[in-house]
């Protein structure tokens, strides 16, 4: 770091605590604003796409680089390459009157080209530090490449598996989730924002976009506060409290006003609330859309936006051509603009961009930085830990790495569906298929692979899946010619792995499903395939959870393996072969029917508990499935076998403020070596608003020998016991608690205390 920059960097930390609307405190930006006219104020909260590049949706901008001249633009995104970011920059700081640098955005959701799994993957690793490895070398990768802004991380609480976009997240928790939220934004902007290797983190999408109803994309919301603030909010919370820069509006409305328009949200909530103090940028066209959710005009939509608090417009271009309309018709006033204008100068100036405007066109980086050795062990490392061990049939994982293998399923020679949805700035050639990494890890082994079935049969599926390339190919083979290809080699071999599922664009953005089982064609392979009398694993890729009863009740064990990223084949053949125990644990229930959606762990009672398996009348169950999930949150096996006991508190009674020790001893008395999360759940038994049954509030992830016992210990702090009442007051009652610590979410060791 040179000296201006530490200087830069100790300016930042000890000055930039606040930031009023009326003046910023860094001078540079006040002066800055002294000169602009209000049309380059304007200017600078026009976010656009010149297209060419990576297409994230379905409209682009024209005529971009005379806009930058014209002091029009004030980021671009979908622009890669320190030479063509360098270019950009060219044109805003030597032909724009101002010469003020461009925000270059990105979406870089999970990894950069060196992919990681998707999201809700490495979520299910619980392994804070990981995430967070995998968000810095993002960040590395994507400066590296001339990105200084990343619309990440995607923090939405989803509970609904149709919705496409929970693939994108963390999945149901937020606890868990706020945990993630925190580490990501620490990943991207480490501690000094100017460097050259972090950029601006945007948390999206606010708020509530994953509770669209009945899982369709861009749907309506509608939830009260109470739910809102204890169980959908934290994440986005957690992230503003982590220092994030940015933060992104979603498509929804809440209580009936789009986010991108809605005050509560924006001014009331994040910005007052909670402190929030970076800039807030609508989602792509949102601001526009307003006018279809029935608000009003370009011109009524794009000043009610501004009248929210929202500081930029992403590809709209509402702001730039009807802001000054509606200042002159006193519809909104300049201060707002100016407000506006002064938090993205203010990130600018953050991020170095200023004092250097190249400082993340170095052109000798990408050589170095992107793609490297290092880079893609810690993807391998980070899918391995993802994977979830759904069933264990028999003793057939891990596989002998001599054995004779038919490797089945229209996903085991797939390189397109490797990297998963929204890794629109990986490549797809990149990726290690599974048929290359049980070769790379299990040389010695006789694998013989056959395609089995499609991905799916039907052309509809294919067609509207295949929007970004082929991910659902129909063989020109007939169905059941594929099907007596597979069995012939399953016949001759000595164990079958078939790796089956959805393909990647099967889930992401509008990529909601109303039925969310494995795709028939592939049905038919697996139920075949489990008559043979073979041993069978399911290698199972998904953006979600599936419903898979059937499947679940074949004589087959089950590796949960999301879409792994760039170095898939390998992280799952690691696995597979046991160079590494899985350890992944569910952070979303998998129902057992689409029926029973929402279904989550922390759900509460009813007045009229079921008390049996069995079907009770004037109770609270279904007539034709169980209340339970097929496999709850927190659910994940591994080839070893964990014993807990002893569950003790350092006491049982605590005041408000005082912490609780618990612990528990947990044995591994398998026969490998293996992780295991320990996670702790709590029930608060009487308090003024109906309490969840139980919910996550501490987890920890740790290796035993095989053999071995450790004493395990968890903090429950003072805000864990507390929640938000009628009157949103964040507050914890007295009374009394439970606790329940094991391996999933219907973990039974139990103990409880007293709070004072
Ligand atoms: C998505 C955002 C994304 C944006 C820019 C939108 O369609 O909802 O998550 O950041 O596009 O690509």
């Amino acid at each position: 770091m040179t000296l201006k920059r530490t200087l830069l960097a100790v300016t930042l930390f000890t000055t930039i605590t606040w930031y009023g609307n009326s003046q910023s405190r860094i001078p540079e930006v006040e002066s800055l604003l002294q000169k602009m006219t209000l049309a380059e104020k304007i200017g600078q909260l026009n976010l656009l796409t010149p297209g060419g590049g990576i297409a994230t949706g379905s409209v682009v901008s024209e005529d971009v680089e005379g806009k930058i001249k014209a002091g029009e633009v004030g980021g671009i995104f979908g622009v890669t390459g320190p030479d063509k970011v360098r270019k950009a920059q060219e044109i805003a700081v030597n032909s724009s009157r101002l010469k003020i640098p461009l925000l270059i955005g990105a979406d870089v959701i999970h990894g950069y080209k060196t992919t990681f799994p998707i999201p809700l993957g490495s979520a299910s690793s619980w392994d804070m530090g990981l995430i967070k490895q995998s968000a810095q070398i993002a960040a590395k990768e994507s400066t590296a490449d001339g990105i200084n802004w990343n619309f990440s991380p995607m923090v939405d609480i989803a509970r609904d598996p149709r919705w496409g976009r929970i693939a994108e997240g963390a999945g149901e928790d937020p606890y868990l989730g706020s945990a993630i939220a925190a580490a990501m934004v620490q990943g991207y902007q480490g501690a000094d924002l100017s460097a050259p290797h972090t950029m601006l983190a945007c948390v999206k999408h606010l708020v509530l976009y994953g509770a669209a109803e009945g899982g369709r994309d861009y749907n309506s919301v509608d939830m009260g506060k109470v739910k809102m603030f204890n169980q959908y909010l934290p994440p986005y919370k957690a992230a503003v409290d982590a220092g994030v820069a940015s933060a992104m509006t979603s498509f929804n409305d809440i209580d009936g006003i789009p986010a991108s328009g809605n005050k509560w949200m924006i001014t009331d909530l994040l910005r007052k609330k909670w402190g929030f103090q970076g800039f807030v940028v609508s989602d792509y066209t949102s601001v526009n859309e307003m006018i279809a959710h029935g608000m009003g005009d370009l011109q009524a939509v794009s000043a009610q936006a501004l009248n929210a608090g929202l500081d930029m417009d992403m590809v709209g271009e509402g702001f730039l051509t009807t802001l000054k309309k509606s200042l002159d018709e006193g519809k909104i006033t300049e201060e707002q603009i100016t407000t506006a204008c002064r938090r993205i100068l203010e990130a600018k100036y953050k991020l170095g961009l200023f004092e250097d405007p190249f400082l993340y066109s170095d052109e000798k980086r990408p050589e170095t930085d992107i793609l490297t050795d290092e880079n893609r062990k810690l993807a391998r490392t980070v899918a391995a830990h993802s994977f979830v061990l759904l069933k264990k049939h028999e003793k057939t994982l891990p596989l002998k790495k001599n054995a004779k293998i038919a490797l089945l399923g229209p996903l085991a020679d797939s390189r397109n569906n490797m990297l998963g949805t929204w890794a629109p700035t990986g490549e797809h050639k990149l990726a290690v298929t599974v048929l290359e990494g049980f070769k790379n890890v299990a040389p010695d082994a006789s694998i013989t692979y056959a395609k089995g079935a499609n991905i799916s049969n039907d052309p509809v599926m294919a067609k509207n899946v295949n929007v970004f390339g082929p991910k659902i190919e129909i063989d020109e083979r007939s169905p059941d010619t594929l099907l007596k290809e597979a069995l012939e080699v399953a016949k001759a071999s000595d164990v079958i792995v078939a790796v089956v599922g959805e393909a990647s664009e099967m889930t992401g953005e509008a990529a909601s499903r109303t039925d969310i089982s494995i795709p028939d064609a592939q049905k038919k392979l697996i139920r075949a395939l489990a008559k043979t009398g073979k041993p069978v694993v399911l290698v199972l890729m998904s953006g979600r959870p599936l419903t898979i009863s059937e499947e679940y009740e074949l004589p087959v064990s089950i590796l949960q393996v999301w879409h792994p990223g760039v170095e898939a084949g390998n992280a799952i053949a690691d696995v597979v072969f046991g160079d590494y125990n899985p350890s992944g644990k569910l952070t979303a229930t998998w129902p057992r029917n689409v029926g029973q959606i929402p279904i989550y762990h922390s759900m509460k009672n009813t007045g009229r508990p079921a008390e049996s398996k069995e079907f009770q009348k004037f109770k609270s169950n279904y007539l034709d499935a169980p209340n339970s999930p097929l496999l709850p949150f927190g659910h994940g096996l591994s080839y070893t076998e964990f014993e807990y006991s002893d569950l003790k508190l350092n006491t049982s009674e605590i005041g408000t403020d005082e912490a609780l020790t618990v612990t528990v001893s947990l044995k591994n008395t398998g026969n490998y070596d293996g992780e295991e999360v320990v996670q702790l759940y709590l029930r608060d038994v009487v308090r003024s608003i109906t309490p969840a049954m139980r919910k996550l509030k501490g987890f920890k992830k740790v290796f035993l020998k095989k053999g071995e016992t450790k004493l395990v210990t968890l903090k429950l702090k003072p805000e864990d016991l507390k929640f938000y009442n009628s009157d949103l007051d964040f507050v914890a009652e007295p009374g009394a608690f439970e606790i329940f610590v094991g391996t999933d979410s219907n973990a039974d060791l139990k103990t409880s205390f007293h709070l004072k």
